[in-house]
């Protein structure tokens, strides 16, 4: 008997207000024609007044419940992966535990910028897998539009807000590649690539910071270690690309996610995409495509999926589950 994660619930939520890429023409020196072509972005969400990482994150996380038919009593642990929480601390998933009534067990935050979500998905399967916990809220949620730098065109028209959430429960596999939930991890980071995607604030500074991005840098890192750790979840978990049904990319740009596919043998209807709508929403960019696609009918119970994302650290990871 193995104790596997499952996920038993998804949700997401996204900030009412809609930007498409031609209100940044006449701001900044760009065109929806660039935007489109280099990044695949047509429109992303940005929070109104009043809305933050953590009542975005909230709104996730009940929506998750319901698919769930849980409620917050249910919940042991709440994970939340974010570089934009409210405030320095304390961290965002307490804010959210407490919005949520949760008056038992435990919260925290998981910063790993834009593979946060693969992060906290493996810390909550360890969680699980250890016994510690029974069903643990993971959830993805980011406020890039407050650490944009609206003057820089190379990053301020690739980033959107929004929060995506995934229940996981314990349940019984029988230690196969057929059992449900979570069937491997792969985690990474190099520290000597930090100068390529960081936010010039905090703690040292005073300030917030804004993104900054060497972006074709990064672009080049990503398509050859998103490929290599998907590939190496795969072997960890004793599938093949053929045994898959979708790959759940972090949605950072088309063309790597189109590259990352090839490399991985797999054509682009086997890819749940959002970037178009979403743009690159970091952390939360994961489990949106992921209730997303479920919401739209691609992924059903039952689907091999392999999902991967890399950002700011270089951080980078991918995680094979079945739906
Ligand atoms: O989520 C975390 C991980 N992040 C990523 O995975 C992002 C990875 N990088 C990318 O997605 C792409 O590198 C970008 C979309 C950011 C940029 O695309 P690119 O094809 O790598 O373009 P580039 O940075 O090499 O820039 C090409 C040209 C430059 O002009 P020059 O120097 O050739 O004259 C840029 O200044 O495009 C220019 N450019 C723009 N032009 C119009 C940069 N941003 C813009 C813009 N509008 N918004």
């Amino acid at each position: 008997m193995t104790i596997r994660a499952v996920v038993i619930g998804a949700g997401h939520y996204l900030p009412k207000r809609v930007v498409e890429n031609a209100e940044f023409e006449g701001k900044i020196d760009t065109d929806d024609e660039w935007i489109r072509s280099r990044s695949g972005i047509e429109r992303r969400h940005f929070v109104s007044e009043g809305e933050t990482t953590s009542t975005m994150a909230t709104a996730a996380a009940l929506a998750a419940l319901k698919d769930a038919g849980k409620t917050a009593a249910d919940v042991d642990a709440i994970i939340l992966a974010t570089s934009t929480a409210d405030l320095t601390f304390p961290s965002a998933a307490t804010m959210v535990q407490a919005q949520l009534g949760m008056e038992r067990g435990f919260a925290f935050d998981i910063q790993a910028v834009c593979a946060g979500f693969i992060f906290a998905l493996a810390n909550a399967n360890a969680l699980i897998a250890s016994g510690q916990v029974k069903r643990v809220l993971i959830i993805g949620a980011e406020t890039f539009s407050k650490i944009i730098d609206w003057t820089d065109r190379t990053t301020s028209v690739l980033f959107g807000d929004g929060a995506g959430a995934l229940l996981l429960e314990a349940q019984e596999g029988d230690g196969t590649s057929k059992d449900r939930g979570i069937l491997s991890t792969d985690l990474n980071s190099d520290g000597r690539l930090h100068d390529l995607l960081f936010a010039d604030g905090g703690v040292s500074t005073g300030t917030t910071g804004y993104v900054r991005m060497q972006g074709n840098q990064v672009f080049r890192h990503a398509v050859e270690k998103l490929a290599a750790t998907a590939t190496t979840a795969m072997e960890r978990a004793g599938i093949e690309s053929s045994d898959i049904d979708w790959i759940v990319p972090h949605q950072a740009n088309i063309r790597i996610i189109q590259g990352t596919a090839k490399k991985l043998n797999l054509p682009i209807e086997q890819v749940v995409v959002t970037v178009q709508d979403h743009g690159n929403t970091s952390a939360a960019s994961i489990p949106l495509a992921l209730s997303v696609g479920q919401e739209r009918g691609q992924i059903k119970k039952g689907d091999l999926l392999v999902t991967e994302a890399i950002g700011g650290g270089l951080a980078w990871g991918a995680v094979v589950l079945r739906w």
